[in-house]
């Protein structure tokens, strides 16, 4: 019987248990998948917390995949057994052997694009389409903050943003962070942990700051954020990683210079069958051209999920993640 990582209540990262999954077959407008890589994401440990409520408990965990398609449903015509499929999105369940997909949710793979590639970058990689292509249209020209510059969607952000012709300011743990974002298109790394990003910010833009701040820590970065905004800036927070943003006076947007924020999600920006399909062209073209290098940087056994979740909640990780079926 297949396997697939489950919780039964919310916690830490020992909640994650292997055990064996019934699949079934596909419903008439689903596919049956063997997955042959798994993206490991920070939302999944949101998930795990209980930070974002899961439908139901036990639960499986997990949003990105890539694989094989075994079996389709009776209504499913564009995808047949063999295709080499890859997703980013609900339902909950990707750290599995093998499961059930919604065809409508998946995408078939360029040769060009390996599965493990694939489960490195979809949520990553659509994360940022929508960030530089749709919240706002990136500017060549234009200089951006970025936190977290060397996590998984900070390097893709660094390397897109670096090829639409912007100058990436970008914020990171630690010196070695900051060698590889630079690596990665990012022009200035700035070092948070020692340094006043608000003050560096300033100084690098002569005093005008920033048109856009990509902030996916959340808690400990937003306030000093707004403060990094020229006049009419756009603050998008777009996660969490050091805890959720508090509610805070609305007041202070219009203080600080009749800012913009918004809190987007790619759930929203990927609905529609049309908007995902373009996305994930867009993201595979990048790739496919070598505008947008997709490096594994950590692999782990599926079924060690939690010390990868260990990891990436202790910032050990740099880049994207996969786990191994
Ligand atoms: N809204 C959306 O559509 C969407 C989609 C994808 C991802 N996201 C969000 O984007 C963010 C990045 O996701 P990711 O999967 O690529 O993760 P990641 O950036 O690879 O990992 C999180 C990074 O955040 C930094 N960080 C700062 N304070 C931290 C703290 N207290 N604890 C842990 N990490 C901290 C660390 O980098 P340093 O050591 O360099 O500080 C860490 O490596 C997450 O918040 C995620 O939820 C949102």
């Amino acid at each position: 019987m297949p396997h697939a990582i489950r919780f039964h209540e919310t916690g830490g990262p020992d909640v994650l248990r292997w055990e064996p999954v019934e699949v079934g077959a596909p419903a008439a407008d689903q596919i049956r998948l063997r997955q042959t890589a798994v993206g490991l994401n920070y939302i999944d440990t949101y998930h795990r917390t209980g930070l974002y409520p899961v439908p139901k408990l036990p639960s499986g965990i997990g949003l990105e995949g890539a694989g094989v398609v075994e079996a389709v449903g009776e209504d499913v015509k564009d995808l047949k057994p063999g295709d080499r499929i890859a997703y980013a999105s609900a339902p909950l369940g990707s750290y599995a052997e093998s499961r059930l997909m919604p065809a409508g949710r998946v995408v078939k793979l360029p040769d060009g694009i390996s599965d493990q590639t694939a489960a490195a970058m979809m949520l990553q990689g659509l994360t940022v389409q929508y960030l530089l292509r749709r919240t706002r249209r990136l500017q060549a020209g234009e200089t951006i903050l970025v936190h977290a510059a060397a996590g998984g969607v900070g390097l893709i952000l660094c390397q897109w943003a670096k090829h639409l012709g912007a100058t990436v300011i970008g914020t990171v743990g630690s010196e070695e962070k900051a060698a590889i974002a630079r690596e990665h298109g990012c022009d200035h790394p700035i070092l948070y942990r020692s340094e006043n990003f608000v003050d560096r910010v300033r100084d690098l833009t002569g005093g005008a700051g920033v048109p856009v701040v990509y902030d996916g820590v959340g808690k400990d970065t937003f306030m000093p954020s707004l403060d990094c905004l020229a006049p009419l800036g756009l603050m998008v927070s777009f996660g969490n990683a050091s805890g959720s943003v508090p509610p805070f006076d609305l007041g202070i947007l219009s203080a600080k210079g009749s800012l913009f924020l918004t809190r987007p999600t790619l759930v929203t920006y990927t609905a529609k069958r049309e908007d995902l399909v373009a996305s994930a062209n867009d993201l595979f073209d990048v790739v496919d051209r070598g505008a947008v290098k997709i490096t594994v940087n950590q692999t782990y056994p599926l079924r060690d999920a939690a010390q990868a979740h260990r990891d990436l909640e202790a910032r050990k990780t740099i880049g994207s993640t996969i786990l191994l079926p």
